[in-house]
């Protein structure tokens, strides 16, 4: 959703009052806007051991869900390593000689998690597909994207609650809460 146009920021102007109530304005977006991307997540392949041979990424993937949005980010010595994105079949053989998809070499490659589909990665040096540079993930569907499935709310049917509606909904009371106080403090100071 476009913060911007449900609560129409407006420009910066000149004038000082307008000046910081524009400032409360982007403070109050800046706050929404955090509560919305806590709703993604940033995974670093192998925590702090980062891409390298001699690594269970199986394991690894295990202790996470992965949703659309979400990024992965293999670190990795540039020149040592590289990541490949390859089909389900050339990860499961290590045979790169058809079904690479894309080739990402920067040492530090974020990849965008956009689809809910399987993702298969393999470091194409000779030697470390075999040896454990190989990650599949599975994306699922964002969990707080409506479901189209989701029961009506007002049956009063004694159904539980709907699943985790997540950080964002959390925090952004909390942000116009403070965009208050902010807004009657600043108005008390200067009165
Ligand atoms: C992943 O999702 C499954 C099924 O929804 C859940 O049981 C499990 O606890 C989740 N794991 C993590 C690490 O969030
Ligand atoms: C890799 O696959 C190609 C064709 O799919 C095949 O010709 C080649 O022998 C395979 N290499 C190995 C090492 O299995």
């Amino acid at each position: 959703m476009d913060v911007r146009k449900v609560f129409g920021i407006p420009k910066f102007s000149s004038s000082s009052s307008s000046s910081s109530s524009s400032l409360l304005w982007l403070f109050l977006f800046l706050l929404l806007e955090r509560a919305i991307e806590l709703d993604a997540a940033v995974y670093i392949v192998g925590d702090e051991d980062g891409w390298t041979t001699g690594y269970n990424y199986l394991s690894w993937s295990m202790k996470y869900n992965f949703s659309v949005g979400d990024t992965l980010v293999f670190n990795y010595v540039k020149g040592q390593h590289n990541t490949w994105e390859v089909t389900e079949g050339a990860y499961r053989s290590c045979n790169m000689s058809t079904g690479v998809l894309k080739q990402h070499r920067s040492g530090t490659d974020q990849i965008a998690l956009s689809e809910e589909r399987g993702y298969w990665f393999v470091c194409s040096i000779e030697g470390h597909c075999p040896g454990g540079m190989k990650l599949g993930v599975q994306v699922t569907a964002n969990h707080d994207a409506p479901s189209p499935e989701a029961p009506p709310s007002d049956n009063g049917g004694g159904q539980a609650p709907p699943p985790d509606a997540g950080a964002a909904t959390s925090v952004a009371p909390a942000a116009i809460f403070i965009a208050w106080f902010l807004h009657f403090y600043l108005s008390f100071a200067s009165a």
